[in-house]
């Protein structure tokens, strides 16, 4: 099974890279899962609205995953409700709308679970992830409960992350981290085999501060007044994430590629 996740799409130079590119990274890679963040879409780079979602699953998206942002365009509340393709982090205060985790069908009836964690280090309040994590593995375990296991944890710090990782090696086919925009080298398989990144980056534009026009967050770093709050860059977009070849009789990943595709950063691909 060939899977690709992505990782956030940011506002709408995000929105567009996806829609031009992603179908024909799909076909030329043969790729036959696609999990997407989503959760800096929107028009001002937070949050995600109906139609962008349904943009994202067109271009051949089958899961979106969110974070901190979900919540942020208002309509996300009420959509989430019906659109079980979208997920929030799973750790959130119980009673949010939504969820945190689903299995999808793949090729062959193959059954895909994705949970979307998110980190406590720096991040919004929300329950405890490494006691989601754990409440999860107990739930839902490779190839006896799902074929495949993906995770996307939602996280500011590197070593919560990796530590995600390293509790998920050898139970889920990859752990995915995203949040900070930037895409780590350290993508590797795991000695259990698990495929795993700190962080895939953003699908937007680079040339910016993790997204968000450089001049502006210029401004408001050297406490200038007419800073706005939320203004994305608006140049050519590139896109980020990981494909992992994952091995249908034991779900571990054999082999992993960074994806990289666009202006502003060396490609691979
Ligand atoms: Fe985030």
């Amino acid at each position: 099974m060939n899977i690709l996740i992505l990782g956030d799409i940011m506002g709408p130079s995000g929105r567009q890279v996806i829609v031009e590119k992603l179908p024909e990274i799909i076909r030329k890679k043969k790729i036959e899962f696609v999990v997407v963040n989503g959760e800096n879409a929107a028009d001002p780079g937070v949050g995600i609205t109906k139609e962008n979602s349904d943009d994202f699953f067109k271009a051949g998206a089958d899961v979106i995953t969110t974070g901190n942002h979900v919540w942020d365009q208002k309509e996300t509340m009420e959509f989430i409700n019906f659109e079980k393709r979208l997920l929030r982090p799973s750790n959130l205060f119980k009673g949010a709308p939504g969820n945190g985790f689903g299995i999808f069908r793949g090729k062959k009836n193959m059954k895909i679970a994705v949970i979307n964690l998110m980190g406590n280090v720096f991040m919004k309040k929300c329950d405890d992830v490494f006691e989601s994590a754990k409440q999860f593995v107990e739930k839902v375990k490779l190839k006896k409960d799902a074929d495949f296991i993906i995770v996307d944890i939602h996280g500011e710090i590197t070593s919560e992350k990796m530590a995600i990782g390293h509790f998920f090696d050898g139970k889920a086919t990859m752990v995915v981290g995203t949040h900070t925009h930037v895409p780590t080298s350290d993508y590797r398989i795991m000695t259990e085999g698990t495929a795993y990144q700190t962080d895939i980056g953003m699908c937007g534009d680079y040339n910016s501060v993790i997204g968000m026009n450089k001049e502006n967050s210029l401004k408001f770093f050297l406490k200038d007044p007419s800073a706005k709050k939320h203004y994305p860059a608006l140049g050519e977009g590139t896109i980020s994430g990981l494909m992992v070849i994952a091995d249908d009789k034991t779900g571990l990943a054999s082999r992993i590629e960074p994806i990289i595709l666009g202006k502003h950063l060396e490609n691979r691909i």
